[in-house]
């Protein structure tokens, strides 16, 4: 289970996030980026973030530490911004927090070099929960203390939101022309030789135990929290074992339209994963 903390204080939206997370000060006087679950966007995102980042975090890979964040709606009643005011409003109970990494910047290939390892470790990690969303056209990684932390999970495991045919998802592809590190010559063969037989199902099923039980009820076809948390153990340990074997890292194109579901940039209120059509693979 994630640490609990409890919502005290809403400081200030983050603007350039699609589903507007928040900054938010804790009862243990920690602050953290927090993401809500009456976003537009929809709780699968945050179930998405709990399960990549912490798998992530395990691998070794940098994410800052979540904690589930408990909210009074109480909060929002001052909030002067009408949109924050009603996303406050319908997000009562458990939310998911992000540490603040007070003065990281945003991630800047000119500015910032990775090795091919590095490189080959976050493309294999993307490639293996078929997150789109770590683009050059939006990296979703901060440099913070002259290291590299991954952000934003919350449009991975696209094959969560149509469960029937997620079975396949396993064999899907990954192009990685478009990611952020692409040009960085990623090693993916050794990321994949040394981090694939440490994605176990005891693993992921520990990660999967982490997303609150609320953000996995109701979900047509699994009569319980846990017979879903079984769900996502299957499709990523099997997505583990061959997926470096379908990664290609061809040329980036300026024009080609983002990969990401255009659902993910939608402001709370608009469209919603559930509308999107065709997106699920
Ligand atoms: N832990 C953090 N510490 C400091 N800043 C952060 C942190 N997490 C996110 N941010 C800032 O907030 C912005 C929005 O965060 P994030 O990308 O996770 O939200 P989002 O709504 O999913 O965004 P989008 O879909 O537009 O990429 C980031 O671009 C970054 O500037
Ligand atoms: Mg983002």
């Amino acid at each position: 289970m994630l640490t609990e903390v409890t919502a005290t204080r809403y400081v200030t939206p983050l603007r350039e996030g699609g589903s507007l997370p928040g900054l938010l000060e804790a009862d243990d006087l920690g602050t953290y980026v927090t993401k809500f679950t009456g976003a537009g966007q929809g709780r699968k995102t945050l179930v998405a973030e709990v399960i990549c980042g912490r798998l992530a975090q395990h691998l070794g890979l940098r994410v800052p530490e979540l904690v589930q964040v408990q909210l009074d709606p109480v909060i929002g009643l001052s909030e002067p911004d009408e949109e924050v005011q009603e996303l406050l409003k319908t997000s009562g109970g458990l939310n998911l927090g992000m540490d603040f990494l007070p003065g990281s910047l945003g991630f800047d290939p000119l500015a910032f070099e990775v090795s091919a390892q590095e490189a080959g470790r976050v493309v294999w990690f993307d490639a293996l929960v078929n997150n789109v969303d770590r683009s050059w056209r939006n990296p979703n990684m901060l440099v913070w203390h002259d290291d590299l932390w991954l952000i934003d999970h919350g449009a991975a495991m696209i094959w969560h939101h149509n469960w029937p045919t997620a079975a396949g998802a396993s064999g899907k592809p990954y192009d990685a022309s478009d990611h952020a590190l692409a040009p960085f010559a990623p090693d993916v063969a050794s990321a994949a030789a040394d981090l694939a037989p440490r994605v176990t199902r005891d693993l992921l099923a520990r990660c999967a135990a982490d997303v609150p039980e609320t953000w996995l009820l109701d979900e047509p076809g699994f009569d319980t929290p846990d017979a879903l948390r079984d769900a996502y153990t299957e499709v990523l340990a099997d997505r583990a074992r061959t997926i470096h074997e379908r990664v290609t890292i061809g040329t980036p194109s300026a024009d080609r339209p983002s990969q990401a579901p255009g659902w993910l940039t939608a402001r709370p209120g608009q469209t919603r994963p559930g509308q999107k059509g065709g997106d699920a693979q």
